[in-house]
């Protein structure tokens, strides 16, 4: 969408009320924003039927050397990024929209469109999965495995703790986040109308999953719309033992309710510049969809080595991934479009608790320490308190 502020004639016309305006004459106010994180997962919403997202191209300071435009479709209703990838890139660049005076976007519905490593326990490659809560798993201690104690089963231990299932008692308030369950239904409720795309390869692979007590039985199954939580790491691991460690701890940080399932190097990144973005009122928290497609297993099925799975398999399931990114994703975007004057608009009320660990923008998180702060270097308790800012939810 497109809202014209005055332009050059306008301020001629009007030059009693003429500013110095560096800035375009208009402003963009998307209904839809779409976060890819590197070129096959943007490429791949190119030269589409729907909709002509290379319409516009708008340079945006901040953003990646290699990415440096937002696009747009002419009438600017749906846009897209490209962060580039990993915590780093997905920060700055989500950082530098929200601070960019060209876009509106207090009522822009966000949809992180990416692939990502998944859980055997509970998806399958080339499925269509959405979080509710993203976790920052390596944001832990880390001690080589050669060097751990006996009675430790992993090297990562939880940051002011002092044993792997330990709650972290540190907290530096990216940890967890967590999105509006109500959207992320209806976003299913979307892709599930998507016919998903696969490959012989990828069905070949999945079927090396199947096993006598089942552990990996969701892994056999085609592909299809899951509900399950996203992971975050810079490191790219792989394995089993790294797989149930950090599947351990989402569950620890999040007192139970996060199920991990997929993997990948962004999503905490990215929502957290976007809280920081709701708490100064420039982007509304609870219109933020996490869709990751599964691009390859995080670990071997049973029998296989780790490295045979990260490096030599041929699992089949890139390509169909990130074509599954379009495939639902297009239909999500749709949905929004064709509901917005009736349901998208006003906004999808959350019912669950929707922000950070620190609750940052209002609300009392279902996870995390409440008002239990040891050791930590950032926020003492009474400090909280005081920097802690509500804004009302949008
Ligand atoms: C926008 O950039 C893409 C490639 O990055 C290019 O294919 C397209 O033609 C550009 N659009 C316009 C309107 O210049
Ligand atoms: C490991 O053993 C040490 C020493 O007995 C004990 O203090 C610690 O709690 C144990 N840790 C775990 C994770 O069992
Ligand atoms: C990443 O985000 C998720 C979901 O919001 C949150 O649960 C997790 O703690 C975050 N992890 C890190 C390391 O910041
Ligand atoms: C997946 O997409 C490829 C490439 O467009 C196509 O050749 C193939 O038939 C599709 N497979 C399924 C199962 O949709
Ligand atoms: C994950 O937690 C379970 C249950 O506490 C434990 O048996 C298992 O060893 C842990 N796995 C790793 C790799 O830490
Ligand atoms: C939505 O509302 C706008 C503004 O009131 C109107 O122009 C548009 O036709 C409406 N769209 C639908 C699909 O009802
Ligand atoms: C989450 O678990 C920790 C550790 O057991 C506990 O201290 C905290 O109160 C729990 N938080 C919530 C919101 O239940």
């Amino acid at each position: 969408m497109i809202v014209p502020i005055p332009t050059a004639l306008t301020a001629l016309l009007f030059s009693a009320f003429a500013v110095a305006d560096p800035y375009p004459t208009y402003k963009i106010k998307p209904k839809v924003f779409i976060i890819s994180m590197f070129d096959p997962e943007a490429e791949i919403w190119w030269g589409i039927p729907e909709f002509d997202i290379l319409a516009q191209n708008i340079t945006v300071p901040g953003f990646s050397p290699l990415f440096p435009d937002a696009h747009c479709t002419a009438n600017g209703e749906v846009c897209q990024l490209v962060t580039g990838e990993s915590e780093i890139n997905a920060a700055v660049t989500i950082a530098s929209l929200v601070a960019s005076p060209t876009f509106d976007l207090t009522t822009t519905y966000f949809l992180i469109g990416g692939i990502a490593g998944v859980n055997p326990e509970v998806a399958t490659i080339c499925s269509v999965t959405f979080a509710r809560y993203a976790v920052q798993v390596a944001l832990q201690y880390e001690f080589d495995i050669r060097e751990i104690p006996d009675n430790f089963t992993t090297g990562y231990v939880p940051q002011g703790s002092t044993s792997p299932d330990e709650y972290p008692q540190s907290i530096y308030g990216t940890e967890v986040f967590e999105v509006n369950d109500a959207l992320r239904k209806l976003a299913v409720g979307f892709a599930q109308t998507a016919v998903l795309n696969d490959s012989a390869e990828a069905i070949a692979y999945r079927a090396h999953y199947a096993s006598d007590d089942n552990i990996y039985a969701a892994a056999t199954q085609p592909p299809s719309v899951v509900e399950c939580d996203v992971a975050t790491s810079d490191v790219y691991y792989s394995g089993r033992l790294l797989g149930e460690a950090f599947g351990n701890y989402t569950k620890l940080a999040t007192n139970g309710t996060g199920v991990y399932c997929t993997t990948a190097q962004e999503d905490n990144a990215t929502l957290e510049a976007l809280i920081r973005a709701h708490a100064a009122g420039l982007v509304d928290y609870a219109r933020i969809i996490v869709m990751r497609t599964a691009s390859d297993m995080d670990r071997p099925y049973i029998g296989e080595a780790a490295t045979t799975n990260l490096f030599w398999s041929n699992q089949g399931a890139f390509e169909p991934a990130v074509k599954n990114i379009y495939l639902a994703g297009v239909k999500v975007v749709e949905g929004i479009l064709n509901g917005w004057n009736s349901t998208f608009a006003p906004g999808v009320k959350a019912t669950n608790y929707v922000g950070d660990i620190f609750g940052t923008i209002g609300g009392t998180p279902d996870f995390g320490p409440g008002a239990v702060f040891n050791d930590n270097p950032v926020t003492s308790v009474g400090k909280r308190g005081v920097v802690r800012r509500r804004v009302p939810r949008k």
